[in-house]
């Protein structure tokens, strides 16, 4: 897998958010870069399918350009991602993050940015992959679940994993304070997931992840 390379000093990591809703990760992301707790961290586009979506909103607010396309104007899925690739490249992107974009990616976004893709998912891979983890998590009946972030790969919420959190399950507890639980543990794990790619402290060894020991916070 290739490695970000951007992010000292000098040069700040290019980041592109892809999202398709609500966007509170997104917000996250974009508040921690501007109080300096995510340093040396530039967010230079939001990639969004849904125009009507609140994260549209969200970026428009944060002064975060917006690269918004709707699938049904394109003829294939390749179509679309094949510009999306363009203005990566026209904003020279080092990282995409994906938060919430409810879009399969496929080889032509996820080999330029292999290494330099990530992704969050509110469950503690590889239990409750794709859609509704949640509710899958609920529904099965697990006291604890958790939020992963992980590199994307081809597959679906396969790619090799990042960083992990727990959340337990409280008895009787329903889908909307789990979500509301697992929402605040995903902006923390997020940002301090870019926070240490930023910091070049994070390496790919096959399907395992190792985060250098430069100092306390790198754990
Ligand atoms: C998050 O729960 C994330 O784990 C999943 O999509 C959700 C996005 O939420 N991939 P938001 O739009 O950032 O609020």
């Amino acid at each position: 897998m290739n490695e970000v390379q951007a992010g000292s000093a000098a040069t700040p990591l290019r980041v592109a958010i892809f999202a398709s809703g609500s966007g509170s990760n997104f917000q996250a992301i974009v508040d921690a870069v501007r109080s300096g707790a995510l340093p040396n961290v530039s967010i230079e586009l939001l990639v969004c399918d849904r125009a009507e979506a609140k994260v549209v909103e969200r970026a428009h607010h944060a002064g975060v350009p917006s690269f918004l396309f709707s699938p049904k104007d394109y003829s294939d899925r390749a179509a679309y991602e094949k510009e999306i690739l363009a203005e990566l490249a026209i904003k020279q992107i080092d990282l995409v993050v994906l938060a919430g974009y409810m879009r399969i990616i496929t080889e032509i976004l996820v080999e330029p940015y292999a290494g330099r893709m990530i992704n969050i998912h509110p469950s503690l891979l590889p239990a409750f992959p794709g859609l509704n983890a949640i509710g899958q998590a609920l529904a099965h009946g697990v006291k604890v679940t958790g939020v992963t972030v992980h590199f994307v790969d081809g597959g679906m919420d396969t790619g090799p994993i990042i960083a992990q959190h727990p959340v337990v399950i409280e008895e009787g507890e329903t889908e909307a304070r789990l979500t509301e639980k697992i929402h605040q543990v995903e902006h923390r794990l997020y940002i301090e997931v870019i926070r240490l790619i930023a910091a070049k402290l994070v390496h790919v060894e096959g399907r395992c992840v190792r985060i250098a020991k430069v100092n306390s916070k790198a754990e």
